[in-house]
């Protein structure tokens, strides 16, 4: 009996030694593993979400940026000299104009009742965008261009001959053609600097951007938790991707027609991109909505056929004020 309690003592002693040996040995190695797991977490749990972050640049030709950037501003190519492209897509009212309406639309509805005056979106980040326009009506930044340039109720302008002569005939922006390309002035290189610009404005490092790239302390517990629940119910859906919507088309209303009044139209709209959302109010595409609590309201209302708690709209609203994102350094702001 004694024998075996002194057997057993020295091989739990044995084990134990043994344990502590190889815990000894292995710890330096342990611990680097560890060390290499916890950097490598943030970038896999990056890889894992539905949303990635905005690439912090992109490889354009920076002379076509700069002369795209003064044509979209210039009110000159408008018909009456004065509208710009920036007049609705204010870089400084988060790439858009902050009206349910732009200013033009008065003249529409006067004209033409009948047809839906679309809010301006913002013009941030469109280049992500998988189509151009609440109803996709363009695949892409150059096709969109000749849009507002010739739309009535937009620029006015009546053919492309009228912008070439001014174009041609102010000596900065024919030098600076003439640096770019060979041929004179053309619509197709007026559409190419323009396009270039646009691609140019991305916001990159956004605080939410920089937790999917590894800097877990940018968010709060109570952002975080917003993105929790605008995964767990659903708004990652028909939000997501790099630019959290901008990839499909969806109904206005899966669960009820959210126009009611425009039920005989099929409703369908390029389902928006959320980067920038708390500085782009009014919202939906007709700009009906102010405040970004009403729009979560009607979304988990129209969209997933839930009532949310109010606390659960909240927190989501402090997620969606995580997607503001930075232009040339500085992070955006509504002035
Ligand atoms: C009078 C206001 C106004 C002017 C001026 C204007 N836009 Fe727009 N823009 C809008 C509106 C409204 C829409 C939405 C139209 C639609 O969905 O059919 C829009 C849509 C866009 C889009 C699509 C964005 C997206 O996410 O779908 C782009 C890109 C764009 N405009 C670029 C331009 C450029 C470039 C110019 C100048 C050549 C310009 N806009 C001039 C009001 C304007
Ligand atoms: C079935 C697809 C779908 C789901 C699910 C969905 N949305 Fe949307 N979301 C849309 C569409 C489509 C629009 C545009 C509606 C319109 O313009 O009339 C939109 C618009 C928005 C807007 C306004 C953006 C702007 O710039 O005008 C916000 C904010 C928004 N959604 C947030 C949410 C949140 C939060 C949830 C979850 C509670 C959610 N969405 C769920 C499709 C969806």
């Amino acid at each position: 009996m004694n024998y075996s309690v002194k057997i057993l003592t020295f091989i739990s002693l044995l084990i134990l030694s043994v344990v502590l040996l190889s815990d000894f040995i292995n710890s330096p190695q342990t611990k680097s593993q560890n060390k290499t797991h916890l950097s490598l977490e943030p970038h896999q749990a990056y890889k894992q979400e539905p949303i990635t972050p905005i690439p912090e640049t992109l490889n354009l030709n920076i002379q076509k940026v700069h002369l795209g950037e003064q044509l979209f501003h210039d009110p000159n190519l408008s018909q009456d000299k004065t509208l710009s492209c920036a007049n609705c897509h204010d870089l400084k009212k988060g790439g858009a104009d902050g009206l349910p309406h732009p200013n033009t639309a008065s003249l529409q509805k006067s004209s033409l009742p009948n047809q839906t005056v679309f809010n301006s979106p913002t013009i941030f980040n469109a280049s992500f965008n998988f189509m151009q326009g609440w109803e996709g009506k363009t695949k892409n930044l150059k096709q969109q261009i000749a849009i507002p340039l010739f739309n009535p109720f937009e620029m006015g302008n009546k053919n492309w001959s009228k912008i070439l002569t001014y174009l041609n005939q102010t000596p900065h922006y024919k030098q600076q053609f003439q640096k770019i390309y060979s041929s004179p002035i053309s619509s197709e290189q007026v559409v190419d600097v323009i396009s270039e610009f646009e691609h140019s404005l991305i916001t990159p490092n956004s605080p939410f951007d920089l937790y999917l790239k590894g800097q877990t302390s940018a968010l709060t517990h109570y952002e975080l938790d917003g993105y929790n629940i605008f995964k767990k119910r659903g708004c990652i859906s028909c939000h997501h991707g790099i630019n959290i919507g901008g990839n499909l088309f969806q109904k206005a209303g899966i669960f009820k027609p959210m126009y009611p009044s425009q039920e005989h139209k099929p409703q369908l709209f390029k389902v928006p991109s959320l980067r920038n959302v708390a500085l782009t109010a009014p919202y939906f595409h007709d700009g009906s909505i102010d405040t970004l609590e009403e729009a979560i309201n009607l979304m988990a209302e129209y969209q997933l056929g839930l009532e949310l708690p109010r606390d659960e709209n909240q927190k989501i609203q402090a997620f969606l004020k995580t997607l503001t994102g930075q232009y040339k350094g500085q992070s955006l702001s509504y002035e």
